[in-house]
């Protein structure tokens, strides 16, 4: 029987989209000229379907019988980076850290393994490659931040290969990859730094770590608005999306975007000093304003849960005359649809106008809020603008609101006062009794306790 010859096809090398004939422009990723011309060997192509009897066959075995396995996390030794990864970092698991340039992540990474290390066997290794620094440039910051180096390998390249062979030789316990976007193979094409690279070499990548007791920590560069397509190609691919963001002062903040290992309610926060990233043990006060003199118009405090942390924060408002005929909402920290339907409820059970405003709100210290448990601190803080009456200082409001007006409980109301109490808030307004707080049930029982309307 004559073989089968190749058959020809056209693939992107920035995508890998293939398709049968040629064409200028690559209907997938829109790129031009990345059409190239590839043969199939039909007969490289392994029979693999039902009934096949080349391929081993894989039978179901009962769960009961499997044995659980010990042992299976790593420590960083960086207690705010362990929190967020789910209690340390699963072995056997890839990790992306997506950051915009010049966030720190080369410098969380490097701390990271050396941290690492403390935790680990004796004889076991770390290898730390990098694309994008000299190791001449990483052992001058390892020694500026005094880092501990036994038992970290360094590896300066863009080559895939180069890295695949150095895993093999180092069989590190941790594998740290600054940045992903750098490493290169030409199996993937000719041009560098395409979606296609990314995806070829993350996929070596992480098959390597899966068949090793090992981590893998890649990092990727997001620019502010995270439109580069790239990274978020890999996210389906690895089992931890970690995002590390900052504020406008010197915070930094890690925020799972997906475990399969743990929890994504977890933050980490950081501060970036000269001594590279401090960790922020007690952040509960790290978002409130200290003022010396009186509290402005507009400001209302509230307690937050950010997974299983309490922190106490400052909801700040604006109210001005709408310019368009339309009243409009501005705010990237709180959820639009979340201020203007509190606005809505304040205007139909307290009679104050905010259809013919357009509202500003903030949240001091950059942190984002998502919970319903502001609601009520929010609603104050809209009054307290739209009134230009000052909410006392040491007030701190807790509770959800309904359409209908009222303020509900939320998860942990206790806990919530208590930290607030804590931090040196003394009126602590929310829909239950006990640890002193004050009990409101509606939004204008609210308004009544905090302005005397
Ligand atoms: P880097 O880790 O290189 O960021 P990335 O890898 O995300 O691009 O961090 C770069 C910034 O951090 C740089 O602007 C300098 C600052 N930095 C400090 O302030 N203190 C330090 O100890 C270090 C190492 C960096
Ligand atoms: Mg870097």
């Amino acid at each position: 029987m004559a073989k089968k010859s190749g058959t020809i096809t056209y693939k992107c090398s920035n995508c890998g989209y293939s398709q049968p004939r040629w064409l200028g422009r690559c209907p997938e990723c829109g790129e031009w000229n990345t059409l190239e011309e590839c043969i199939i060997d039909q007969n490289a192509i392994t029979p693999a379907g039902r009934g096949c009897d080349t391929v081993q066959k894989i039978k179901p075995v009962p769960l009961s019988s499997v044995e659980a396995q010990q042992d299976t996390r790593i420590f960083t030794g960086i207690a705010e980076f362990d929190r967020v990864l789910g209690g340390g970092a699963t072995k056997r698991s890839a990790i992306l850290i997506g950051g915009e340039p010049g966030i720190g992540k080369s410098t969380l990474l490097l701390q990271t393994a050396a941290s690492t290390t403390k935790s680990i066997a004796e004889k076991a290794n770390i290898l730390y490659v990098s694309g994008e620094e000299s190791a001449a440039q990483i052992k001058e910051r390892a020694s500026r931040l005094s880092l501990r180096t036994n038992g970290i390998q360094i590896l300066c390249t863009m080559r895939l290969e180069d890295i695949l062979d150095a895993l093999d030789i180092v069989n590190p316990i941790l594998a740290v990859i600054d940045s992903i976007q750098t490493v290169y193979s030409a199996e993937a094409g000719f041009i560098p730094g395409t979606v296609n690279q990314l995806k070829y070499s993350a996929n070596e990548l992480i098959s390597w770590v899966k068949e090793h007791d090992s981590v893998l920590i890649m990092t990727a560069h997001i620019t502010k608005e995270g439109l580069i397509a790239g990274p978020k190609s890999l996210e389906h691919m690895v089992d931890t999306v970690i995002s590390f963001e900052r504020n406008n002062d010197e915070i930094r903040f890690l925020r799972a975007q997906k475990n399969r290992f743990g929890s994504v309610d977890e933050i980490g926060l950081f501060e970036m000093t000269s001594a590279g990233l401090t960790e922020i043990e007690d952040p509960s006060a790290l978002f409130l304003t200290r003022r010396t003199d009186s509290q402005p118009a507009g400001i209302a405090c509230t307690a937050v849960y950010e997974g299983s942390r309490i922190f106490l924060v400052e909801i700040q408002a604006l109210t001005v005359p709408a310019k368009a005929s339309l009243s409009r909402v501005y705010s990237d920290k709180v959820d639009s649809a979340r201020i203007a339907r509190v606005a809505a409820v304040l205007e139909k059970r307290t009679g104050i106008h905010f259809s013919d405003q357009d509202l500003y709100v903030n949240v001091a210290g950059g942190m984002r809020l998502s919970e319903s448990a502001i609601d009520g601190a929010l609603a104050a803080a809209l009054y307290s603008a739209r009134t230009d009456i000052a909410v006392a200082a040491g007030t701190v409001v807790i509770g959800e609101l309904s359409l209908a007006g009222e303020i509900r409980p939320v998860n942990r109301v206790k806990q919530r006062a208590k930290a607030a109490q804590n931090m040196g808030f003394t009126q602590v307004y929310a829909p239950e009794t006990g640890t002193g707080m004050k009990k409101i049930t509606s939004v204008k029982e609210l308004i009544k306790e905090l302005f005397g309307k």
